[in-house]
């Protein structure tokens, strides 16, 4: 499928629930809303995202995860106008491995929206960038424990491989199409 430029990607969708969002390609001027979002994270999430317990972002951080470009990082955000101003309250991305055809995913939904969806709903539009982009696989490293991320891609229908490593499980996992 054709699709514009990654780099200007921007979608609207309906969660289950009801509610309006968009998913959009992240910007360097999301800077601000990308720490919020990480401010708003659970000590857990963020461990279950970074793999560790991280305390902030560092301005070189704020800069990798924003400054991006498109073709081996891609970034989307999912966003709601709740209170007047845009909020992150999904974000995932994508960074291409080694070999061109796969890149590895990682995702964090604020604590708050988690289990309405946003999950799959931003793996599926990450997959539609990828595809256009010559990437046929993902990969994840989750940690063992993170139940709700394992379920995510086991329902995908997507995961072709598993491989579990010293806590962390190795997943590779087709691109998934969006939902009819
Ligand atoms: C893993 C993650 C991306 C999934 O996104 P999501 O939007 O919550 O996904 P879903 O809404 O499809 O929920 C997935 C499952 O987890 C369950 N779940 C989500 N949040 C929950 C919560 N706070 N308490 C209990 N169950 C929860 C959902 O109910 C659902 O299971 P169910 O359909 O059987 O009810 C998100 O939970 C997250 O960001 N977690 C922290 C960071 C992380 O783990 N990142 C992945 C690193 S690769």
């Amino acid at each position: 499928m054709e699709l514009p430029d990654a780099e200007q990607y921007s979608a609207t969708e309906v969660l289950p629930d009801g509610l309006p969002v968009r998913i959009r390609a992240i910007r360097p001027d999301d800077k601000a809303r990308l720490l919020e979002h990480f401010n708003r994270l659970s000590a857990q999430a963020r461990r279950y995202r970074f793999f560790a317990g991280k305390r902030s972002l560092t301005e070189r951080e704020l800069k990798r995860l924003t400054e991006l470009d498109f073709i081996n990082h891609v970034g989307l955000a999912l966003t709601t106008d709740a209170d007047g101003s845009e909020q992150f309250v999904g974000v995932a991305r994508y960074l291409r491995a080694a070999d061109p055809a796969r890149a590895e995913i990682a995702l964090a939904v604020r604590d708050d929206y988690q289990g309405r969806g946003i999950g799959p709903l931003l793996i599926h539009h990450l997959a539609r960038i990828a595809r256009a982009n010559g990437i046929q696989m993902f990969e994840a490293n989750v940690l063992g424990d993170n139940d709700r991320m394992l379920k995510v891609i086991r329902r995908s229908g997507c995961a072709v491989k598993t491989v579990t490593d010293a806590g962390i499980v190795h997943i590779d996992l087709c691109c998934p199409s969006l939902p009819q």
